[in-house]
């Protein structure tokens, strides 16, 4: 008698609630709390990127940046080096460094995010928000970045290597980016060799090309250059 008392009772009370706010908007406000709370809008180019490294452990994107922004990317580049802030590449990290010639070739400038210029600044703005898209959809955790500028002078290679160093495995994603003027030709060289289980797959440092990689799993190599060829190259990390 009493459960049936106050099933009345509670019956009544859902009865008023729902006279003054119709269910239906009840749960329209519920759901917009969920929606605002999540803050999700997806990025065809993030997916594609994502879709070809669950497949294959590299993806290769034409125009990540485009024209004007590899232009102002190559002059803060070539200011830089103008600066003579370049140094001869190394191989190994801080505990075990050396300089070995005979496997790579280039000059290389750390580039530091707290000191951006306007170009520097776009270009991490674009990292930066393809970092917040990785860890939101595929929860890689990826909690520091590294980049450099490199230039390959002419007859200068990178010979067949990973990017993780044996003392440190928190490298996970390769990222280069090409800053070659427009029109760069195959006799020029230079390619970035990927060497995959299903075969070597040949990619051209095309002006505004991306390409991004597992680090720890792919073997590759830069081509001997024939004409200065100039990048950004840098690394998504674990803590
Ligand atoms: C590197 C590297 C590839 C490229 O710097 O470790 O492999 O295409 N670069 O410049
Ligand atoms: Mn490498």
């Amino acid at each position: 008698m009493m459960q049936r008392y106050s099933f009345c009772l509670m019956n009544a009370f859902l009865d008023y609630i729902c006279a003054l706010l119709p269910i239906k908007d009840l749960w329209g406000v519920c759901m917009s709390h969920l929606f605002e709370s999540i803050d999700f809008e997806e990025n065809p180019l993030y997916e594609a990127i994502i879709s070809d490294l669950s497949k294959q452990q590299y993806s290769v994107v034409d125009h990540f940046f485009a024209p004007e922004e590899v232009h102002v990317l190559r002059e803060a580049l070539l200011n830089t080096n103008k600066e003579d802030q370049f140094k001869k590449a190394a191989i190994g990290n801080k505990l075990n460094v050396a300089i070995i010639k005979p496997i790579r070739g280039d000059l290389i400038f750390w580039m530091d995010e707290a000191k951006a210029n306007t170009a520097e600044k776009l270009f991490f703005d674009k990292i930066n928000d393809l970092i917040a898209y990785l860890n939101k959809t595929c929860f890689l955790g990826i909690l520091q970045k590294e980049f450099h500028y490199a230039i390959y002078p002419k007859g200068t290679f990178y010979k067949k290597h990973i990017d993780t160093f044996q003392n440190d495995d928190r490298r996970k994603l390769s990222f280069v980016c090409y800053l070659n003027e427009a029109g760069w030709l195959p006799e020029y060289g230079g390619e970035l060799v990927l060497y995959l289980e299903e075969g070597d797959k040949v990619i051209y440092p095309l002006p505004g090309r991306v390409v991004i990689f597992e680090s720890q799993s792919i073997p590759h190599e830069v081509k001997p250059v024939h004409a200065e060829r100039l990048s950004i190259t840098g690394w998504l990390k674990t803590r």
